[in-house]
């Protein structure tokens, strides 16, 4: 099984973070890595990190392989932005991350749920998502936006 490590993204490493792409068909299901890093410049509540192979990351000069951004807010951990570049798609890594990042919010004291979302076409994402145990969320505030599928980590979950 895939394994990667996330680091905090740097003067150094912002150009590759930048360049990481998805593949055509599927630039409508992520905003561009710019707007994220964009978002987390002006509030503090999210958290932008590069996705690594862990066993590479020790190695000079690893590839970001992805790319992920969660936010923290109201008790609530939400992951809001995956993506892994078209190069590196199928190996494990988008699992992998999503895992590390649950196993993040999880150390977080004010975190009490676990919530993401993704486009309601995006059969991969809804694929994974719920094979990690998120399932739908019926939330007030997010029922105005039919595109967009709200899930919530059942008690229990990874
Ligand atoms: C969704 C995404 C992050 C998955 O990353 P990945 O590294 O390719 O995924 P993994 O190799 O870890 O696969 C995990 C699971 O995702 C699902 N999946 C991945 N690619 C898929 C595809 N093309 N079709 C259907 N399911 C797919 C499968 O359930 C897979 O599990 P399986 O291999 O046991 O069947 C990646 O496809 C991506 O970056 N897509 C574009 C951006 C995006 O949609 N982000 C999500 C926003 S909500």
């Amino acid at each position: 099984m895939a394994k990667v490590s996330l680091m905090r993204i740097t003067p150094e490493t912002l150009d590759e973070c930048v360049s990481l792409k998805v593949a055509n068909h599927q630039k409508e299901f992520v905003a561009p890595n710019i707007y994220s890093l964009a978002q987390a410049a002006v509030s503090p509540i999210y958290h932008p990190f590069g996705i690594y192979d862990a066993d590479a990351h020790y190695r000079a000069n690893p590839s970001m392989v992805g790319f992920v951004m969660y936010g923290i807010s109201n008790a609530r951990g939400f992951i809001l932005r995956l993506m892994i570049d078209e190069k590196f798609q199928k190996r494990g890594y988008g699992r992998a991350a999503m895992i590390e990042v649950i196993r993040r919010l999880k150390l977080h004291p004010e975190v009490e749920r676990i919530a993401t979302s993704h486009d309601r076409k995006n059969e991969a994402a809804a694929r994974l998502y719920e094979s990690l145990g998120f399932v739908d969320w019926k939330h007030e505030a997010r029922t105005g936006d039919s595109g967009e599928r709200y899930l919530i980590l059942q008690e229990g979950s990874i």
